[in-house]
């Protein structure tokens, strides 16, 4: 029996995690806005404090795996892409930062963040609100989303999503991360029916735009299966899973953008690969530090 947080736990895939856990055997702590063992706002500075407080009083210090699945959909609305940059990034990144060492006194824990498709299939996200996010800048990335007037919540919710998926790529490997036993990945699904797409679709014109939206397979996705992916990826099976993103979509991504990934390092990029291969072999011969050339060990 693991110990695991679950944010967004009252509804759709949150809640759909928790089921499954609960009927694996696993204690949860169920973190979310409007119910829950810890009820708090992650989109603030103060809820997301009182998370971690609760979180951290409620697991003696020591999580097995952490899912943050808490998020808000692109609805129209002036305060909205604030509101989205806080919430979807913030509340993932900054809550799962402060919940590092409770993961790494597991010695072996999982954690998965809640990406989105929209984060690659959403033209004209600007670079200038990636960076903003990145630097934890929210208001920089406000002025710039204000000027995509009434499609600013879209390009904001892209823009979170994206922006959780490159800092969990860029942690996961980190010494704090992989080296501490933690296995930090992405899941980014598609349109999944939950309340969150159900409110977005009130819109008729997000409902047009939906039913415009290619998905190979057709229809939308189920949030038991994606809890099935998530429960794969807190499992030992995701023991040699590191800054993964597994796309769960129904091909949207691949009709829309293949041949873009995987994708040859281009020759200008040699010089700034070989940095990192250099510096990731010198940090593996410090003290402590598996042999270099152990790939992995089985049981
Ligand atoms: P949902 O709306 O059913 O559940 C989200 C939960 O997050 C709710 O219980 C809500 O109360 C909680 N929440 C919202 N704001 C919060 C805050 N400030 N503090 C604490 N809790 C808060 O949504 P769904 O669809 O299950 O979404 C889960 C994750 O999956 C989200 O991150 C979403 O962006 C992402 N996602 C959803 C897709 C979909 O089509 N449903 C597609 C791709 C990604």
């Amino acid at each position: 029996m693991g110990s695991f947080v679950v944010t967004g736990s009252a509804s759709g895939m949150g809640a759909a995690v928790t089921g499954r856990l609960r009927a694996a055997g696993h204690r949860v702590i169920e973190v979310d806005l409007r119910s829950g063992d810890v009820v708090a706002d992650l989109g603030t500075p103060d809820g997301r404090a009182a998370a971690t407080t609760g979180i951290l009083d409620r697991s003696g210090g020591v999580l097995d795996g952490a899912v943050l699945a808490a998020g808000i959909g692109p609805l129209p609305g002036p305060d909205r892409p604030r509101r989205i940059a806080q919430v979807n990034h913030l509340g993932t990144v900054e809550l799962l930062t402060a919940l590092r060492p409770a993961l790494a006194a597991s010695g072996d824990a999982r954690a998965v963040v809640f990406g989105s498709n929209s984060a690659t299939v959403t033209p004209g996200v600007p670079k200038r609100v990636l960076r903003a996010l990145r630097a934890g800048e929210i208001d920089r990335a406000v002025r710039t989303l204000r000027l995509f007037g009434p499609v600013a919540p879209n390009i904001a919710y892209a823009a979170s999503k994206i922006a959780v998926t490159d800092w969990a790529r860029r942690a996961a490997v980190t010494p704090a991360w992989a080296g501490a036993g933690i296995r930090l990945n992405v899941l980014t699904p598609g349109p999944v029916r939950t309340p969150l797409l159900d409110e977005e679709l009130a819109n008729p014109a997000a409902a047009r735009a939906f039913r415009a939206f290619p998905v190979p397979v057709g229809g939308v996705g189920d949030p038991g299966h994606l809890a099935d992916w998530v429960l794969m990826m807190l499992s030992p099976a995701a023991a040699f899973l590191s800054g993964s993103v597994i796309v769960v979509d129904g091909g949207s991504e691949a009709l829309l953008r293949a041949g873009e990934w995987p994708r040859p390092v281009a020759l200008r990029q040699v010089p700034h690969y070989l940095l990192r291969y250099l510096a990731f072999g010198r940090s593996s011969r410090k003290p402590g530090s598996p042999a270099p050339g152990v790939l992995y060990r089985s049981e």
